[in-house]
């Protein structure tokens, strides 16, 4: 990981002094740096370790970064990894721009390792999770989003990308089509525990341990599983007034909602639903040769749904 966060910060660079600026800030502020991570340990589970694999944790992290810079401009968020948004401090232009920076110098890395099958991986994942920031963009305010939908917004936005990661090390590693598919749905199944437990956290942590402001989804009339739970299981009169609340995008409503979703048991609900994932992903890698890694690797599901930031 030392030799990943090296070569990110030596592949930043930029001579426009702006592109250095904000790239330099949100990728120093830090990161779990967890996508990277998720592709050294399926390689090293395979038995691959090295250079190649170094690149491609950096190509993750800077997919990942610029998804974030364009996130928080789609989002109005101002803070992210305990600092104040790049959209905050320079504004939603210069955000977009340094994301567009980032993804792509994401795909020069990618090209310089010229195989195909890597590039393929990356275009079709990147676009996913551009359909996905869409899809979801469909469903603000609309209080008739269901679990069903939520997950395919989730499998999208976030999950694809970690079954990026721990498919390209496995790939990496020359594994056959079942091992590679077996890393792509250790990572999927742990994206979708990751973004449940994210979202469970915008109700139930502090801005100060999460380094993000708390109640970002229903200000943004974004229903999440809690919140999905919360309506379906509500009385009438309850149901009503958080329909509402997610149309408006009512942030006044925000005690309201947290009882709801304490009554209706929403938080543990999704809780549950994300040990769920996290065990599916280590499900998936049943049969491998079991190592440090894979050790690791099912440490990290545990870790995605038990975290606190
Ligand atoms: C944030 O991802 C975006 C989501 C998918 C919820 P992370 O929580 O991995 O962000 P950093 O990189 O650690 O800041
Ligand atoms: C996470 O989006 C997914 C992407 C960045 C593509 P969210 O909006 O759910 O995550 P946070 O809460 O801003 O990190
Ligand atoms: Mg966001
Ligand atoms: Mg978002």
């Amino acid at each position: 990981m030392a030799a990943v966060d090296a070569l990110i910060r030596r592949r930043l660079a930029s001579d426009v002094v702006l592109v250095n600026q904000v790239a330099e800030y949100i990728v120093g502020a830090g990161g779990k740096r967890l996508r990277p991570m998720l592709l050294l340990l399926a390689a090293g589970a395979l038995g691959h370790r090295g250079p190649d694999a170094h690149q491609l944790a950096a190509v993750v992290e800077f997919i990942h970064t610029a998804t974030l810079l364009h996130d928080d401009v789609v989002d109005e968020s101002d803070l992210r990894r305990g600092r104040k948004t790049a959209n905050a401090v320079w504004g939603n232009a210069a955000s977009v721009l340094v994301g567009d920076f980032l993804y792509s110098r994401g795909f020069q890395l990618m090209v310089e390792l010229d195989r195909m099958e890597v590039m393929k991986i990356l275009a079709d994942t990147t676009n996913q999770i551009a359909e996905g920031e869409v899809l979801q963009l469909l469903h603000v305010r609309n209080p008739d989003t269901d679990e069903a939908a939520y997950l395919r917004v989730i499998e999208r936005k976030t999950a694809v990308l970690f079954a990026a990661a721990t498919r390209l090390g496995a790939l990496l590693s020359g594994a056959d089509a079942a091992t590679q598919q077996r890393l792509h749905d250790c990572g999927l199944n742990l994206g979708y525990a990751f973004q449940i437990a994210d979202d469970v956290l915008d109700y139930a942590s502090d801005a100060q341990t999460l380094g993000k402001n708390l109640g970002d989804d229903l200000a943004e009339g974004k229903a999440t599983l809690p919140l999905i739970h919360a309506i379906a299981h509500s009385d009438d009169v309850t149901r009503a007034r958080l329909r509402a609340a997610v149309e408006h995008g009512d942030t006044d409503a925000m005690p309201e909602v947290m009882a709801a979703i304490h009554a209706t048991g929403g938080l543990e609900y999704s809780r549950k639903r994300a040990h769920d994932y996290a065990n599916a992903a280590e499900a998936a890698l049943d049969g491998l040769e079991e190592n440090d890694y894979t050790a690791a690797l099912r440490g990290l599901a545990h870790y995605a749904v038990s975290r606190d930031h």
